[in-house]
């Protein structure tokens, strides 16, 4: 099948010698191994997702199946179980969906509130009509506070609103099949449920349920999007470093980091449907790879999400002439799906400089503003690469979505880290279970009653 993204590293390859090229190839192989191993042990199963169309069918089922009534749903999660999610949804679905009035038989809209913030989750509540709205509640764990603490408040107001028994069709769980408190209580609420695969973290989920049923419920083209995964999950197999996208790309970024100390790499996406796609991989990225190795030294790569052109004229700037610490990915595509003619009006003819700008397109700007921007950071001899789809098409996100995932897990024992754990999120769980008053904390809470309070000569 036709690849839909293409992976240019030339401006990463070229900033690095002939010996620093030839330094890379026993750990990507070795790197490459690893990850097939635990592959091979059921450990990781990120990369057998696209193969997996049952989970597919019965997400589309479910969204065909649902209650015609029925024109909003809800995603209730946080970091892996909403920011892939959401990157579907902006990527594949008409921009400002949400504020598009309903009409019977179109695809419902998505929210993501991420966020226990009264003042943005108690506005999402007023404004959506309980009897017209589905709950999807995701938590791998199952006991994430802050999705608990939306899912109590929904729950509630559903059985308030619509009753006990109508409620339990307005709420569907994604979640660990067997262990975890959300399980239960779906069992015991009869509320519909899918699966987080137990061998699948939250950041690496979005080829599940967590992402492919608010994509089923959007409308969007689940099955292209797991035809481009898998194509890209092939590649990704290949012991030839030349030839695998994901294990190239991982080496390039950590070799920038590690030898030439470039720690940070900024994915800057001059497609505005992409640019959740930026902020899902800033967090694939930094929660896999930012950590404390084995034998003691932290390390950790830091992502910057950015837009073009917006950001062009708020951070380029430093990208330009600040330091050279940074690798850059840009996003783009080759053919944008859509396009704004500048009319050649008298207005636009009228000076100079208006006049350059008549007659042509507005995605053909943003297309010029990127050459700008790629070119100015090469004459500043700064590393770039570019992920060029062929169109904004679910195939294409498919591609790029594996592509970024085994990526990631590559570059875990390039770092030396396990890429898949997150002891740093745990342990401020706990602290804020203890800040809460949550019984079986209390040690913790008591260490942090303890711990000294601001210093009042540096409070102003
Ligand atoms: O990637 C991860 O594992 C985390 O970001 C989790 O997705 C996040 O902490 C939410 O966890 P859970 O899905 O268990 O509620």
């Amino acid at each position: 099948m036709t690849r839909e993204l293409t992976l240019d590293v030339t401006g990463l390859a070229s900033a690095l010698s002939e010996s620093d090229l030839a330094a890379m190839a026993a750990p990507a192989k070795d790197a490459l191994g690893r990850t097939l191993a635990r592959r091979a042990s059921g450990e990781v199963g990120f990369l057998d997702l696209p193969d997996d169309r049952a989970v597919a069918r019965a997400c589309m089922d479910f969204a065909r199946e649902l209650d015609p009534q029925i024109d909003t749903m809800v995603v209730l999660g946080i970091g892996g179980s909403s920011l892939g999610p959401r990157a579907l949804y902006s990527a594949l679905g008409r921009p400002f969906d949400p504020l598009r009035p309903r009409a019977p038989g179109m695809p419902r809209r998505l929210f993501f509130p991420d966020n226990v913030d009264p003042a943005t989750f108690g506005a999402l509540l007023e404004l959506l009509p309980p009897e017209r709205t589905l709950w999807n509640v995701v938590t791998k764990s199952g006991g994430t506070a802050e999705t608990a603490a939306q899912m109590l408040v929904v729950a509630d107001r559903l059985d308030r609103t619509l009753g006990a028994e109508r409620a339990r069709h307005h709420i569907v769980a994604t979640t660990d099949p067997e262990k975890g408190i959300l399980r239960k209580t779906a069992r015991a609420r009869g509320w519909r449920t899918f699966d987080v695969p137990a061998n699948i973290g939250g950041r690496f989920s979005v080829l599940t349920a967590v992402g492919l049923l608010p994509a089923a419920i959007a409308g969007l083209d689940v099955t292209g999007l797991l035809d481009g995964a898998r194509r890209m999950r092939d590649l990704a197999l290949s012991p030839e470093l030349r030839e695998n996208p994901a294990l190239l790309l991982a080496s390039l970024l950590h070799h920038h980091h590690a030898v030439h100390a470039r720690p940070m790499v900024v994915m800057m996406s001059y497609l505005d449907a992409l640019y959740d796609t930026a902020d899902w991989f800033r967090q694939l990225w930094a929660e896999s790879l930012g950590k404390e190795r084995p034998d003691g030294v932290r390390v950790g790569p830091t992502p910057i999400a950015a837009r073009g052109a917006t950001d062009q004229h708020s951070q380029l700037q430093l990208y330009a002439e600040g330091p050279d610490d940074k690798s850059y990915l840009f996003l783009s595509a080759a053919e944008r799906g859509a396009e704004i003619a500048i009319p050649a009006s008298d207005l636009a003819r009228s000076a100079p400089d208006y006049a350059y700008l008549a007659g042509r397109g507005m995605g053909e700007l943003l297309d010029a503003e990127l050459a700008g921007t790629i070119g100015s950071l090469r004459k500043s001899r700064r590393p770039t690469g570019r992920l060029v789809l062929a169109r904004p098409t679910a195939g294409a996100l498919g591609e790029l979505i594996m592509l970024l995932e085994a990526a990631t897990a590559f570059a875990g024992p390039l770092y030396g880290v396990d890429p898949y754990d997150q002891p740093g999120v745990e342990d401020a769980k706990r602290r804020a279970y203890a800040a809460f008053g949550r019984p079986g904390f209390e040690t913790l809470a008591a260490e942090i009653a303890a711990a000294p309070g601001p210093d009042p000569r540096w409070v102003l």
